[in-house]
């Protein structure tokens, strides 16, 4: 399994902090924000990492980061995203660096008190078809909005008006290789991105999408300067950064 951390994007949510850099490198507490995705994916035991960005930045997460030898790595995968086409675009420029294999996607503005490694654990058993985690959340209307019925997801509503769950769809997407594929036939939706939502949907649709509720804390910390504090003051009070790897 290989692990695709999305740190692209225009950041314009935290407009005028993303206007000197690019949003992912913003501190969270006491480390920058892609810090807790690179974490994450090393902790389930993904440690080939490609990092997707772009913007005028690009080049500080190379000297940030470097080889990764902080979080016990010898390499990480760096590419490049012209413009900010949408998550499922960021997505599409791993289709060389996944070379057949499924994979773990990560956008890099999510934050999780716990782990993934139960979910990626079930994931490299699961034979087909791709997997997403639930979690629930007060403010749904500023997520992908998962619609159950009985124990089956039957679809996801990308920041709907009216959400039918307050199940929120969290930015860590494990997929098949053929997930670039679908990737492929996607069409920009009327905010002119190719969406992740959409992928899910195809998913859905083959009943080939399973789920899991994520255990702990989660939190979007690029949706708004107040979801980057509350994930801040969130990770200092739970000492979510002492998490060892
Ligand atoms: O955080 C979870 C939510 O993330 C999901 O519930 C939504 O279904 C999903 O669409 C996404 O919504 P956001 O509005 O929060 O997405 P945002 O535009 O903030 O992008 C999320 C990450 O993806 C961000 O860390 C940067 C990266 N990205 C985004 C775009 C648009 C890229 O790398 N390239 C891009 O073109």
């Amino acid at each position: 399994m290989k692990g695709v951390i999305l740190a692209g994007g225009t950041g314009s949510r935290l407009h005028p902090l993303t206007k000197i850099t690019n949003k992912h490198l913003l501190p969270v507490y006491d480390k920058p924000m892609i810090y807790y995705a690179i974490e994450a994916l090393v902790k389930a035991d993904i440690r080939d990492i490609l990092i997707v960005t772009g913007g005028n930045h690009a080049g500080e997460f190379l000297k940030l980061l470097g080889n990764g030898r902080e979080f016990g790595l010898q390499h990480i995968n760096y590419s490049y995203q012209e413009g900010a086409g949408g998550i499922a675009e960021a997505l599409g420029l791993a289709e060389h660096f996944a070379m057949g294999e499924k994979v773990t996607v990560f956008l890099g503005d999510n934050i999780i008190e716990g782990n993934i490694v139960g979910p990626v654990h079930a994931f490299r058993e699961q034979e087909h078809g791709a997997k997403i985690l639930l979690k629930e959340v007060e403010n749904p209307r500023e997520y992908g909005v998962a619609e159950l019925s009985g124990n089956r997801i039957v679809s996801i509503e990308e920041k709907p008006q009216a959400p039918k769950s307050n199940l929120a769809v969290i930015g860590i997407y494990m997929y098949g290789n053929e997930v670039f594929d679908i990737v492929k036939t996607l069409k920009p939706s009327h905010r002119g991105e190719l969406e992740i939502t959409d992928v899910n949907n195809h998913y859905i649709r083959e009943e080939t999408m399973t789920y899991e509720v994520l255990n702990g804390w989660w939190g979007d910390a690029g949706e708004s300067i107040e979801a980057l504090m509350k994930v801040g003051n969130l990770v200092a009070e739970t000492g979510a950064n002492k998490l060892t790897l």
